[in-house]
């Protein structure tokens, strides 16, 4: 068994790291205040090699591997979540998707549009009644010879408002659940596909965007399918697969920026006359972090490997985003308190870390689902 990176995957590591901490750190806390997400590193994404990192380099991608992707997403929620999901959403939910069930045509259209960031992409599953039951949607997709008519409304839809290309789920007979659902690539300028912000303030990841889409008789022609009718579900899931590994890497990025400031501040901080960091009470509170970041990042590692072994990695992937997610919410709520009211306002990134860790255990698919996929791979199907 062997625990280094390789000559690549430490390259890719320092490229993440400084991009992160040079260029997203220091718009992170006016992103944040201002809920606009900064699509001005976007671009730089791109020139980097980060934007589309696994995709294969004859799309436009990197040709990294899981491990490196892994290790971007951890760098990019070490300092910002918002930028992390955008990344996730755009590369995994949707790039990769496309590489995975996308005939070459598809390919060849969308793949370097998505890897140069002139095109963004986003993944609309969830629906006001189908969150945690994605198989019970409603929007509908009718037949309509040689093309579909699609009606219905997502919501959540993470970078919705600016993205040119969507992956659009809709089903054909909701009676038949998941054996109805067809995936859609829709093209954002089809007339019908009608976008608005969602509304409300969000606890966390207020740099998102989060978008409710509305298909009021969208026409996409057959050629839109992704995968064959009725494989919808199967698309959705393999994606969900793939990007729930980068929500695991983000939570271990959290994790790992919630110990990194607790450490400063532990060491700088003095009370009763001496460092608040050689009170016993908080060198365990450290030292219980650092072994559930430990803990999180090797099994966000293990799903990363396993996926660059072409292994089955959903019950490992579900395992890794369920304890890294956790792991990161109880880092940030004790780095909240470590920090004393500094931790309780926005001068300190913990307050940001500590609303948007719990977005990381909702989205793609709720810590509970994630116990169900885990008991149900446990159990198997009854004979
Ligand atoms: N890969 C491929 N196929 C899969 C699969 C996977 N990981 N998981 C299930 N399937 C297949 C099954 O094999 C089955 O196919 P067969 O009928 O041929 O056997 C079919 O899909 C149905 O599977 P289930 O019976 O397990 O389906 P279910 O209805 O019981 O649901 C679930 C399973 C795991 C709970 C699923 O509904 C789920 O993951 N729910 C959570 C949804 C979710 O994560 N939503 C987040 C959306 S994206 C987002 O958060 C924000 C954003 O902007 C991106």
């Amino acid at each position: 068994m062997d625990f280094a990176l390789t000559p690549e995957q430490q390259r890719i590591q320092a490229r993440a790291r400084r991009f992160a901490q040079e260029e997203v750190a220091p718009v992170a806390r006016q992103a944040d205040e201002s809920g606009v997400f900064p699509a001005h590193l976007v671009p730089r994404l791109a020139e980097l090699g980060l934007l589309a990192g696994p995709l294969e380099q004859r799309y436009g991608g990197s040709g990294m591997d899981f491990v490196s992707y892994a290790l971007l997403c951890e760098e990019l929620g070490r300092v910002d979540s918002s930028v992390r999901g955008f990344l996730t959403v755009h590369a995994s939910l949707v790039a990769l998707c496309i590489q995975e069930w996308g005939t070459e045509e598809q390919k060849q259209r969308y793949l370097p549009l998505l890897a140069r960031g002139e095109w963004i992409g986003c993944y609309a599953l969830t629906e006001a009644q189908a969150g945690s039951d994605a198989a019970s949607m409603q929007t509908l997709a009718k037949d309509e010879g040689d093309h579909f008519l699609l009606s219905g409304e997502k919501i959540w839809i993470t970078n919705g408002l600016s993205a040119r290309l969507a992956i659009v789920f809709a089903t054909q007979a909701p009676e038949k659940r998941h054996k109805g659902i067809c995936a859609f690539l829709v093209e954002t300028d089809t007339p019908g596909f009608v976008r608005h912000p969602m509304p409300g303030k969000e606890l966390g990841h207020r740099a998102s965007e989060h978008a409710r889409i509305t298909l009021e008789g969208c026409r996409v022609p057959k050629s839109a399918l992704l995968g064959e009718p009725g494989e919808g579900f199967k698309v959705a899931m393999s994606a969900l697969d793939r990007g729930r590994l980068g929500v695991a890497a983000g939570a271990v990025g959290i994790a790992q920026g919630c110990l990194d400031a607790c450490i400063v501040y532990a060491r700088e901080r003095r009370q009763f006359g001496q460092r608040i960091g050689d009170f016993q009470m908080l060198q365990a509170t450290l030292a219980d972090m650092a072994a559930s970041v430990d803990a999180a990042r090797l099994l966000t590692y293990r799903a990363a490997w396993l996926k660059d072994q072409g292994l089955p990695t959903t019950r490992a992937t579900s395992i890794a985003k369920l304890f890294a997610t956790e792991a990161a919410m109880k880092a940030a709520s004790e780095a909240v308190l470590l920090h004393g009211n500094r931790g309780y306002s926005n001068e300190y990134p913990v307050e940001r870390f500590y609303r948007d860790i719990k977005g990381l255990q909702i989205y793609e698919g709720t810590s509970h689902i994630q116990r169900v996929i885990i008991a149900r791979d446990l159990l198997g199907k009854e004979k």
